[in-house]
């Protein structure tokens, strides 16, 4: 089964082409990602109309570039997926509507996927993983602790009650005059710093639920930077250290938290899973080393690569969806909030109709 995927829910504007083998392996036969940063870099973050506008701009050629690089025709294609949402609706409409498009006319089954479902299914293609397993997924706009028990079949375990993971990140690079995308200059930055200069605090350590909270975070960082302002480089790399660290520890926490509520309900995961931008960095990866370690389950991490956003993701959930017959209509509408519950809750109802018939 050989399925085209296509992203652009953000700034990036992806397409990939993915075989899922009859014994369940994935194999990506190409993932192109043009990132939209030089963009949106003179803005400090992503502006929905710019990357709506660029998206329509380039995406006929990155797809057109995926299905060369494949070396596939559509003839031999057997579904056209595309990012459905979450995200910034104006790219979300033009991804989908080219889906929609290239489904039609070459008569091909839609899959709209979830952009959340695809970060959680990520690491079966790359590692084959089992259900049920414990996603965490830190992105820009996304910080959740999932069970991940089957194909359409999630329970949010933990979230945040305010800003996302890579939010704080990107914030926390704006408001020391690092450039966009924050992530990796904040890690780049901490690489040089001391982290033990400033004491940030570690919001809802200690909590019996798996929910996060970020704000205050960055607000005590902000205070730090004020107090000892004009900085120099040293103290950005240092407030960076000490920001990262805050971060390292709260993941700890709050994920060893989610493991528990994960074997309470769920039992055992066949593995700790990550994904999402965040975990593109290197001191998160470690950390989550160290509490897989610690609790004695198995972490899989996704190559950075596909940790962030791509299109590789989307065809191989559209393979998963397809394979279990989870077609789309092509008047399905794009949406800009659609939580993984929801979806859970699509499939049951799907499910107990079915039955019902
Ligand atoms: O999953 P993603 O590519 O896009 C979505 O938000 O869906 O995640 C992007 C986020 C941004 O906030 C970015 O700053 C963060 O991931 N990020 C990182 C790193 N690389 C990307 N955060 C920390 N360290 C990094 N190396
Ligand atoms: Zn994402």
């Amino acid at each position: 089964m050989i399925v085209l995927g296509i992203e652009t829910t953000c700034d990036e504007t992806a397409a990939a082409v993915v075989e899922r083998l009859d014994d369940g392996r994935g194999r990506i036969l190409s993932n192109v990602v043009l990132s939209q940063i030089a963009e949106h870099a003179a803005f400090g973050g992503v502006v929905p109309e710019i990357a709506a506008r660029a998206h329509v701009e380039v995406l006929d050629a990155v797809i057109a570039n995926a299905m060369t690089q494949a070396g596939r025709d559509y003839d031999a294609i057997d579904g056209v997926a595309a990012a459905a949402g979450p995200g910034l609706i104006g790219g979300v409409i033009v991804g989908l509507t080219t889906a929609k498009a290239i489904a039609f006319v070459k008569n091909k089954p839609l899959l709209a996927v979830n952009h959340l479902e695809a970060h959680a299914l990520t690491a079966r293609l790359t590692d084959r993983v089992a259900f049920p397993y414990c996603l965490f997924l830190g992105s820009g706009g996304h910080t959740q602790i999932v069970a991940v028990r089957g194909v359409g079949n999630y329970v949010r375990l933990g979230t945040t009650q305010d800003d996302a993971i890579g939010e704080a990140f990107d914030k926390t690079a704006k408001l020391l005059g690092l450039g966009y995308p924050g992530g990796p200059q904040v890690e780049k930055e901490a690489a040089r710093g001391n982290a033990m200069r400033f004491m940030l605090p570690r919001p809802m350590h200690g909590r019996k639920d798996a929910d996060f909270s970020l704000s205050g975070l960055k607000t005590a960082l902000r205070l730090e930077a004020e107090k000892i302002a004009p900085l120099t480089d040293q103290n950005v790399a240092d407030l960076c250290a000490a920001f990262q660290q805050a971060i390292v520890d709260v993941v700890f926490d709050r994920l060893r938290a989610g493991l528990v509520l994960f074997r309470a309900r769920f039992g055992i995961p066949t593995a700790l899973v990550a994904a999402g931008g965040v975990v593109a960095n290197q001191a998160v990866r470690k950390v989550l080393n160290r509490l897989a370690f610690e609790v004695g389950t198995t972490l899989v991490l996704p190559p950075p690569e596909l940790c962030t956003d791509n299109g590789a993701m989307i065809a191989w959930t559209g393979c998963e969806r397809l394979a279990l017959g989870l077609t789309d209509p092509l008047n399905i509408a794009p949406r800009a909030r659609w939580s993984l519950d929801e979806i859970a809750a699509a499939e049951g109802l799907r499910r107990r109709t079915a039955a019902y018939k």
